[in-house]
């Protein structure tokens, strides 16, 4: 095994232990085409140089949702904006119109920012998966993982003050734990030098409205972390 399939066979290994599945043998067996192509990445990762060569590159991807997905969805919102915020992966709205958020779970999100006196046209918005799962599914390891890389370069490019992870796929997969959302919200967490704000996934809200008052605070906490 050379370099980047040892690598890579790491950051495999450390999602399928995040995501909970001890098989990871046998998974990493099924998806060698997948790693081939994760090598690609690593080789032509130097060349984004701009955020329009990161999304130029996520649009090359291969990865199976986009067999069912009607369009990739990159982000929406302002690039050079002090939030970043990162849901899971788009639903039916979002996969129509090509934009993050922009279903019920959306009109929830830019409801809560603006109960903090922040307007959606100010945050930039994005997924860990760029695809939407058919039927609206949790993404798989494997699909979380052929992402990340780019998700994390992402997260570079647009260099926030803040990031708002919402649910659960979105805080295990940029702050590596396995860690609940109920554990680690309220408290201090760092990606990157970045302050990280976890919170409920706005589609849990919306079935779980008790949770508001809590997903409340997080808001009030984002707002302070920009004063
Ligand atoms: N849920 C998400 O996680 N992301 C979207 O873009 C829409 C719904």
């Amino acid at each position: 095994m050379d370099c980047n399939a040892q690598q890579l066979d790491q950051f495999l290994k450390k999602w399928y232990q995040t995501f909970g599945i001890d098989h990871v043998f046998y998974d990493l067996n099924s998806i060698k085409p997948k790693i081939k192509k994760q090598e690609i990445f690593h080789e032509k990762q130097t060349s984004f140089s701009t955020l329009e060569d990161l999304k130029k590159a996520v649009l090359e991807i291969d990865c199976i949702l986009k067999k069912t997905a009607r369009n990739t969805v990159f982000s929406d919102g302002k690039p050079n904006s002090d939030i970043m915020i990162i849901g899971e992966a788009p639903g039916q709205e979002e996969d129509e119109q090509g934009k993050p958020f922009v279903g019920q779970s959306g009109k929830l999100l830019d409801n809560m920012l603006l109960s903090v006196g922040i307007k959606r046209s100010d945050v930039y918005i994005s997924n860990i998966v760029f695809w939407r799962p058919p039927g609206n599914r949790t993404p798989s390891a494997e699909e979380i993982a052929l992402c990340m890389p780019y998700v994390e370069a992402h997260v570079s490019f647009i260099k926030p003050k803040v990031l708002l992870l919402l649910g659960s796929i979105a805080v295990k997969s940029l702050l590596n734990t396995s860690e609940g959302i109920s554990r680690l919200r309220g408290k201090k967490n760092i990606y990157k030098n970045i302050d990280v704000i976890p919170t409920f996934h706005p589609a849990y809200l919306l079935r779980s409205p008790g949770q508001k008052a809590l997903a409340f605070r997080d808001f009030i906490s984002l707002k302070k972390l920009l004063a």
